[in-house]
């Protein structure tokens, strides 16, 4: 089930310097019933940094078919903030100078459809491609054209065969899932027209770095992107990063826009954020090792907190069970001894068992009737959407707990 690539980089195959080890970890999305407990599946998680593609990735991932299947248990539009953050997606696509009606728009993990709908709506031609059937199910229900497959070269090749080339090649949180990146970009490559631009956003490093955010760590981003990385990548095809723009959705993410080479002319933002991750060390190991000493110190404050409001008789839930709270909770040894329950409005996660720590998933009703008096907020990239939604529980006295940037209880 582990996709190890022998220590070495999935981009140059060098060996990747290991600067982070987390230990024991399940998987990040793996919700279990109580009887799958004793055959849950763990592997060890550690970060490794090649220096020449400047890439921060996985030592080894579980394979991509143990994680995206047909009891995928992320939702995208839960978030009502990312349902407006997908609605303006599609609106600066729309009004580019990429975007022409007869544009045909191809979306990387499109999930249950939050932002692909924007376009099957106004006729716009267009392929979804998921690979987990159950949110693919969803959005070709709601009228948006998907095919359940994992993206490669090879189906670059199938997509042009059956559809043609594409002008728009849409991801959000995808690209930084899928360990076989080379096959990824060329596969873009080929399937681009020759003023086709790719526009995707994921995670941003030089934001996990600043904000000691280790939970954007975790089986499913098999890479953590910089400028840097992403320039090295697809440099390697001959294609150009021309355009950077950076989100605050996920607890800070960026959007690169990739063309062949001269097609459009770099916009000047490219080579002052380039510049700024020089800066901030994105390109050296050993800021890396600093960041692992740092997760280390969080990962030790935020149990001794928790330790301490237990000793005095406190009762503490978690709020949102978030794959990303996968890596604290394992990494911190937060069980159900510590945190009673977790609290999530997912159905399909509510009476499952959070991974390895087994913390009771409860939904937000029950949240709502048993309060504790401190809720870790798990989901802390949504905190104004939660906090707004649960002002009740801040009014009635209850306690949020953070652990970005650093830990703290928010409304003390
Ligand atoms: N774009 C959505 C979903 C992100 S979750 C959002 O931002 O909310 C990541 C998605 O990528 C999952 O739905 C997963 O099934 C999909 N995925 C994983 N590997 C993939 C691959 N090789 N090709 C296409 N989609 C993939
Ligand atoms: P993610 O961090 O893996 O994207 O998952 C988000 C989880 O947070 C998902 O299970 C739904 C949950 N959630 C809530 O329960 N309430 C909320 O208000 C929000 C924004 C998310």
């Amino acid at each position: 089930m582990i996709q190890s690539n022998e220590g070495r980089c999935r981009v140059t195959d060098e060996k990747l310097e290991v600067v982070c080890d987390f230990n024991k970890q399940p998987l990040g999305n793996g919700f279990l019933e109580k009887q799958e407990f004793n055959n849950e599946y763990y592997y060890n998680m550690k970060i490794g940094f090649c220096n020449k593609s400047k890439m921060l990735q996985l030592v080894d991932q579980p394979s991509p078919e143990a994680m995206f299947h047909g009891n995928y248990a992320f939702f995208s539009s839960t978030s009502n903030y990312m349902q407006k953050h997908f609605e303006k997606f599609a609106k600066d696509v729309l009004s580019s100078k990429y975007f022409k009606s007869s544009s045909f728009v191809i979306e990387l993990g499109c999930n249950d459809g939050i932002l692909l709908k924007h376009f099957s709506k106004s006729g716009i031609k267009h392929l979804g491609i998921e690979p987990s059937e159950n949110v693919a199910k969803l959005a070709n229900e709601s009228g948006i054209d998907t095919i359940s497959e994992f993206f490669d070269e090879k189906l670059a090749d199938e997509i042009i065969n059956k559809y043609g080339h594409a002008d728009i090649f849409m991801a959000a949180n995808v690209m930084c899932h899928i360990p076989d990146i080379r096959s990824v970009v060329r596969g873009i490559k080929k399937l681009l027209s020759q003023q086709g631009v790719a526009i995707f956003e994921d995670p941003y490093l030089g934001d996990v770095v600043t904000k000691t955010s280790y939970d954007q760590i975790y089986d499913e981003h098999v890479f953590l992107f910089s400028a840097l990385s992403i320039e090295y990548l697809f440099g390697l095809e001959g294609m150009d990063l021309i355009n950077l723009e950076p989100q605050i959705t996920h607890g800070g993410s960026m959007r690169y826009t990739i063309a062949h080479k001269g097609a459009y002319v770099r916009e000047p933002i490219v080579d002052e954020i380039l510049g700024l991750e020089i800066k901030q060390g994105l390109d050296r190991a050993e800021t890396f090792k600093h960041f692992g000493q740092r997760v280390h110190e969080s990962a030790v404050k935020l149990k001794e907190m928790i330790l301490d409001l237990k000793s005095k008789g406190k009762k503490i839930a978690g709020y949102a069970a978030t794959s990303k709270s996968t890596t604290v909770l394992n990494y911190c040894g937060i069980d159900g001894s510590l945190l009673e329950y977790i609290a999530d409005s997912t159905p399909l996660k509510q009476g499952k068992f959070s991974p390895g720590m087994h913390i009771p998933i409860k939904s937000i009703q029950y949240f709502n009737e048993n309060p504790p008096d401190y809720a870790l907020l798990l989901a802390w990239n949504h905190q104004a959407e939660i906090l707004d939604k649960e002002r009740e529980f801040s009014v009635n006295g209850g306690r949020w707990i953070t652990h970005v940037p650093y830990v703290r209880v928010i409304n003390d």
